[in-house]
């Protein structure tokens, strides 16, 4: 009998003031764009997208994430771009924090060590805003919206009639 499959990402999950600061955002960029715009629970911005993986390999990435260290960082989003081909809308940070490169990279290497590549393309930080848009968008915010960022987190995506629904399965604080 097949494994049973869950699609998995590691990624940055926001704790509720920051969702809230966003939210809006993205119902406006929607609007603006003719895109839909994410649902308030399903913002995240994504570290690593594992893809369809059997779920007896939880327990592995947990272990290995758990290795993985993180210092906490500011992110400070203040510019909402948008990439034509794939149709998404997204919050962005003009300097990445050099501690979320770090962190990315640490993911990428854990995860080789268990076998799993990761897109060779180099890491684009976004937060996904709105998908399917039907103009494009880019403009820098005026005050920008800081997430503190102190854990990260393994994903699953599993799919309903009202589209993707994500479930967190385990969180991984910062050190001190
Ligand atoms: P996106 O927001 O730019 O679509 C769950 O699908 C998350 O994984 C989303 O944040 C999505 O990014 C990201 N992701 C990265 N690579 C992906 C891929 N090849 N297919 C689907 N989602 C991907």
């Amino acid at each position: 009998m097949p494994d049973t499959m869950l699609r998995l990402f590691f990624a940055l999950w926001p704790e509720p003031a920051t969702r809230a600061a966003i939210a809006p955002l993205a119902r406006d960029v929607g609007r603006e764009t003719g895109g839909c715009a994410i649902a308030a629970d399903n913002v995240h911005m994504t570290l690593a997208f594992l893809g369809e993986q059997p779920a007896e390999i939880v327990p592995k990435l947990c272990a290995m994430a758990a290795a993985v260290e993180l210092s906490a960082f500011r992110l400070a989003f203040d510019e909402v771009d948008c990439w034509r081909k794939t149709g998404i809308a997204w919050l962005g940070a003009s300097e990445t924090p050099p501690t979320l490169a770090a962190l990315h990279g640490g993911l990428a290497r854990a995860l080789a060590s268990l076998g799993i590549a990761l897109e060779a393309r180099p890491f684009a930080p976004h937060l996904t805003l709105a998908r399917r848009i039907a103009t494009t968008v880019q403009r820098r915010l005026p005050q920008p919206v800081v997430w503190n960022v102190t854990s990260f987190v393994l994903v699953a995506s599993e799919f309903d009639r009202s589209g993707a629904r994500y479930r967190v399965l385990e969180t991984w604080p910062s050190m001190l």
